[in-house]
């Protein structure tokens, strides 16, 4: 891999600034899956073991580049600290004399979480001034953010031209070496599995992978914008309207480069998300009105696992249904 890992770094003594994607889903202020922080942890501990001043940075959620309450990561601060069995210190700005302070105030074996990150426009924007101030909070920059590493922004990319090294984490490094064999020299059949709520976030994935792939297998939210582009009802489920043509070109470029682009023949489908209401099987492909799909069906399952049976190479990016919630897990 042709980039700086912790091996690469010495970290006794030095504030090491990590950006980790702790963007966990929240419900009334409770983390309610946390596996993005527990993602986390053999990152931290090696940098703690090796006697490293850590000071954490993420954002949370879609703030509109201001301090809004329920986006804080202080319930994060707690959860981490139950996981680390470690005091986790907490400032409530992730810039400032405050922040510069506690950085400074940091032991060895410390921990630092900042407030997030899209608390400032700067972040999002990729701000020479606020990457700046960002860098000043460490003497080392680790990014083990994998889940938000396709953001050009501040923490990720920006922070970079102001401190070295830069190093990916261990969470990093292994997405990218497993990511990286799959995709330079992937047996086939190679399956690809995507799902997740949208599109748009997606494309340059999916573009990505129509030379290489032999089937892609589609849930997760971002299904119902494929219906909606093939005109089949989706009820109030999730849709974005604005990528219903994005979603109608993938379909005609999956079958312009043979790849097998399999859409889910039925849904779990409910009338609410958060699990309060029963879900039902939907029959078909159409969604009822006031109903949304919730996770594939099993009809899906079964078709699913019949393309993935002969596989040699499969990537999954995504989840296929609101997997946070235990009835749709
Ligand atoms: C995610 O949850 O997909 C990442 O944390 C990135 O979040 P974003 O889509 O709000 O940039």
């Amino acid at each position: 891999m042709n980039k700086l890992t912790l091996d690469d770094l010495q970290v006794k003594g030095k504030r090491v600034l990590v950006r980790v994607d702790y963007n966990v889903p929240l419900k009334d202020g409770r983390i309610t899956d946390d596996s993005r922080i527990v993602a986390s942890l053999p990152t931290l501990t090696r940098l703690l073991d090796a006697g490293a001043r850590v000071v954490l940075m993420s954002h949370l959620g879609r703030p509109k580049g201001a301090p809004d309450p329920q986006y804080s990561l202080e319930p994060v601060a707690k959860r981490l600290a139950g996981l680390l069995g470690r005091e986790i210190r907490f400032v409530d700005d992730c810039v400032g004399s405050a922040a510069v302070e506690a950085s400074r105030k940091l032991g060895e074996g410390q921990v630092l979480l900042l407030e997030n990150l899209r608390f400032h426009e700067g972040e999002e924007a990729n701000d020479p001034e606020f990457s700046q101030q960002l860098a000043s909070l460490g003497d080392v920059y680790v990014n083990d953010a994998f889940g938000a590493a396709h953001r050009a922004h501040a923490s990720t990319v920006g922070v970079t031209e102001y401190v070295s090294p830069a190093a990916a984490g261990l969470l990093m490094e292994r997405e990218l070496t497993y990511l990286g064999k799959a995709l330079k020299s992937p047996k086939s059949p190679f399956v690809a599995i995507l799902g997740g709520a949208k599109i748009s976030g997606k494309i340059d994935v999916i573009t990505h992978l129509l030379d290489k792939v032999d089937r892609i297998l589609i849930g997760g939210g971002m299904t119902y914008t494929f219906y909606t582009a093939q005109g089949i009802a989706i009820g109030d489920s999730l849709v974005e309207a604005d990528r219903v043509d994005m979603a109608a070109e993938v379909l005609q470029a999956a079958e312009k480069a043979d790849v097998d682009l399999v859409l889910p023949e039925d849904s779990l489908i409910s009338t609410a998300a958060d699990g309060s209401e029963p879900a039902k099987v939907s029959s078909g492909t159409a969604i009822p009105d006031g109903y949304m799909g919730v996770d594939i069906g099993p009809a899906t399952v079964e078709r699913f696992r019949a393309k993935l049976a002969d596989a040699e190479t499969v990537v999954w990016n995504g989840p296929l249904g609101i997997f946070a919630v235990p009835a749709f897990a």
